[in-house]
């Protein structure tokens, strides 16, 4: 049977050019980049080129730039860093963020409620998941110790307006991070014109390793390490850098940026396709997310009346590898937060479908899918009716 990855949203596969360039640093320049002799050297070398390298495409300086195992630390560094920095500094206690925040934000502010005493205010959305700067502006004030809203959002592909967000809340002296991992890999990065003081990045969004990512950190921004230990990353994130992978994720995202442009002409296309394709032909059938202010390779719906695990499995035996939600949240039935947040109601949310398409996706694939997307809606309602009777 032919497999179909529809999935790009949950990891993407390395590209054979960034393996390229990791490969030598897993043998020949094997130092510890914090050892002061020769192969110590040559390790640190690579590690600070990628580091300015990184800092060149996101308008950063080098200094400004933590790197961490991947999206999750990033964000846990950010939220918990700088909350912690913040109470310390000017007894600030309230973190906003918003409802659909990916389980890296959401959870680790809900953490540090339920742990360390901070209040979160749960920002809320509007239909298609994205925070209005008003709402953010409503709820400021200078006791609130970070703002954490989310640039595209990795369930429903909505984009929200990052640079409002960010001014309101620079205005008020108030740290912003945004979490940037799905973002990356099509949507401009730019840290001084987002105004952005923290953002989060993931490199197996964007054709990377996984397992490696950054946290920009603005200057001057008040952080705390999460992780300690030796002194790596000027004290902000302890433990041996991850040499091959740090270059890897440089050389990702060097290629991203210069193959933006022609990556999101050839996934819009095809996700226009999909998204018509899925509208026309199954009833009852929503598109989820912002029509559009989404990312391009992004598509998600609800069909009423389904199962979307059921659905995932139906179409994963039919060659089909999509998602339901976010990936993280596979195998468990209960309706996405992110959908119950965005006001739909629950014989629908529970019927999620993302697919998510990448360079590699073809337009006979699409069309594959398309084709046998209704017969799996079919078979999984009426499945679903059998249980219910
Ligand atoms: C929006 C968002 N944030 C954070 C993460 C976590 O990143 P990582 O897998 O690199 O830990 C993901 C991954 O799915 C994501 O989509």
């Amino acid at each position: 049977m032919k497999r179909v990855y529809l999935d790009y949203a949950a990891t993407t596969p390395l590209d054979e050019r960034v393996l390229e360039a990791m490969l030598p640093y897993f043998r020949q320049v094997f130092g510890n980049p914090s050892s002061v002799h020769f192969y110590g050297q040559q390790a640190e070398n690579a590690v600070e080129e990628a580091r300015e390298r990184i800092a060149a495409l996101i308008g950063a300086h080098p200094q400004e730039i933590v790197f961490t195992s991947g999206g999750s630390e990033a964000d846990n560094l950010a939220l918990r860093g700088v909350a912690r920095a913040r109470r310390e500094m000017v007894g600030a206690r309230r973190i906003l963020t918003a409802r659909v925040e990916h389980a890296a934000v959401a959870r680790t502010a809900q953490a540090l409620e339920r742990e360390e005493g901070f209040q979160v205010e749960w920002l809320e959305v509007d239909a298609f998941g994205i925070v209005h700067p008003e709402t953010v502006k409503q709820a400021l004030g200078p006791d609130v110790a970070l703002v954490s809203v989310m640039y595209a959002n990795n369930e429903i592909g909505s984009i929200n307006p990052i640079a409002e967000i960010a001014a309101l809340c620079r205005a008020q002296g108030v740290p912003f991070h945004t979490d940037a991992v799905q973002a990356a890999a099509y949507l401009p990065i730019d840290v001084q014109a987002l105004g952005v003081d923290l953002l989060s990045l993931g490199a197996h969004k964007f054709y990377g390793p996984k397992g490696v990512g950054a946290l920009y950190v603005r200057q001057g921004t008040p952080l705390w390490p999460v992780q300690t230990g030796g002194g790596q990353e000027a004290g902000r994130r302890a433990g041996t850098h991850n040499v091959p992978y740090i270059v890897g994720m440089a050389r990702a995202l060097e290629l991203a940026v210069e193959e933006r442009e022609s990556r999101r002409a050839w996934v819009q296309s095809l996700r226009q396709r999909v998204i018509e394709g899925v509208l026309e032909r199954i009833p009852q059938a929503r598109l989820t997310g912002h029509p559009l202010y989404r990312l391009p390779n992004h598509a998600s719906f609800v069909f009423k009346g389904v199962d979307g695990n059921l659905l995932l499995q139906l179409l994963d035996a039919a060659g089909f590898a999509c998602s339901s939600g976010s990936a993280c949240k596979s195998g468990q039935p209960e309706p996405s937060e992110v959908l119950l947040a965005c006001g739909l109601e629950r014989e629908w949310a529970g019927g999620s479908l993302r697919v998510t398409l990448g360079a590699p996706t073809t337009a006979e694939e699409v069309e594959a899918f398309l084709d046998v997307l209704p017969r799996c809606v079919e078979q999984a309602r009426a499945l679903q009716g059998e249980q219910v009777r």
